[in-house]
């Protein structure tokens, strides 16, 4: 059977009363399947007759919100008593780490007491006398605002927060204290960073050592046409901090014929036509690997910046910032490529410089 088209095709009992009629607006209930049922009578609960029952309502809150400050205060408190590789067996879970538990337990509790003590109190003291509200146009009469008003001060009043002191001021003070915890959990980023950024391991009089051979470099090893990169002096790849220092120290060392040194200041901390540079991209710190052997081009594999070795490193295409930082290098009397210093700008991305 078709339902598209008319009614014809419903049978009568499924269509609402002919005698159904519409009244100032509203559809009388009588013999019509879709009036308006209207609001149930409104019960009182055991709250609203019993002031004993209601003071009861009102400690529970208070407990609850109490308890989250207590739980607040717990959080903190293990944050800092619970050594971060402290474990400890809890049932069911198992061995967990003491801090991440008891980090998590109290801010658990914490929360949930404040979400708890909220809905008691809700469900048990502030009004729940039933209220059916007109639609109206989404432009509010000067007189509806002014209902609105009226209605929320008589919510105010009605959730009993002025009158009920020990519910406002605990839940004021559940509310204040929970933000602690994370301002605690700022510590965990750490010391500042301070100068770190802007120094690396070289220094005047380090050798300059293949990282591949883990040897000093004499200039003889380095000839036009290869790229070689290199480490500072005592820094050994099973060394802890090894990971952290290479990533501001690595360098990338090549051979350019000096008459095709076109910038100054690199002919002068160059040796011979070796120059060194960061390895480490000025645009978000990849490492500088290719090198085009004819342009003295080097690309940066991550988005493709590219830098000219002969002409102090400066960016000739891609998003790099600023050019590759130059290490000025010589050679010491053992006849091994050494540094005559540390870099005088921050390596990697050019954040660091704005610092
Ligand atoms: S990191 Fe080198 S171009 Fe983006």
């Amino acid at each position: 059977m078709s339902q598209t088209g008319s009614n014809k095709d419903v049978s009568e009992e499924h269509l609402p009363s002919a005698r159904a009629t519409e009244h100032d607006g509203t559809v009388e209930a009588a013999g019509n399947p879709f009036a308006d049922p209207g609001l149930p009578p409104h019960e009182h609960r055991v709250q609203d007759i019993d002031e004993r029952a209601a003071k009861r309502s009102e400690r529970t809150v208070a407990l609850l919100f109490t308890v989250s400050m207590l739980a607040t205060v717990a959080f903190i408190a293990s944050y800092v008593i619970f050594p971060i590789d402290k474990i400890i067996y809890v049932f069911p879970v198992g061995h967990v780490s003491a801090l991440n538990f008891s980090l998590g337990l109290t801010l658990g509790v914490a929360l949930f007491c404040i979400g708890a003590g909220a809905v008691h109190w809700a469900r048990t003291l502030m009004s729940d006398v039933e209220v059916a509200d007109e639609r109206h146009p989404i432009e509010a009469e000067p007189e509806v605002k002014a209902k609105v008003m009226a209605d929320f001060r008589q919510g105010a009043a009605e959730s009993a927060i002025g009158r009920r002191k020990l519910i406002r001021n605990t839940m004021f003070g559940a509310l204040a204290m929970v933000p602690l915890s994370g301002v605690v959990l700022l510590r965990d980023l750490g010391p500042l960073p301070e100068d770190k950024l802007r120094h690396t391991l070289w220094e005047k009089g380090k050798l300059l050592v293949n990282q591949n051979t883990n040897e000093p470099l004499r200039p003889e090893d380095v000839v036009v046409g290869s790229l070689t990169f290199a480490k500072p002096e005592g820094l050994e790849d099973d060394a802890h901090d090894f990971q952290s220092e290479i990533a501001k120290a690595a360098l990338m060392i090549v051979r350019i014929q000096p008459e095709d040194i076109k910038d100054k200041r690199e002919l002068d901390w160059s040796h011979e036509g070796i120059v060194a540079f960061s390895k480490i991209c000025t645009h978000v710190g990849c490492p500088v690997s290719l090198y085009e052997q004819q342009t003295h081009h080097v690309l940066c594999p991550c988005h493709q910046s590219t830098f000219d070795l002969t002409d102090g490193a400066r960016v000739i295409f891609g998003p790099a910032g600023h050019a590759l930082p130059q290490l000025r290098i010589g050679v010491n009397k053992d006849g091994y490529l050494e540094a005559l210093g540390d870099f005088t700008e921050p390596v990697g991305p050019s954040f660091w410089e704005r610092g």
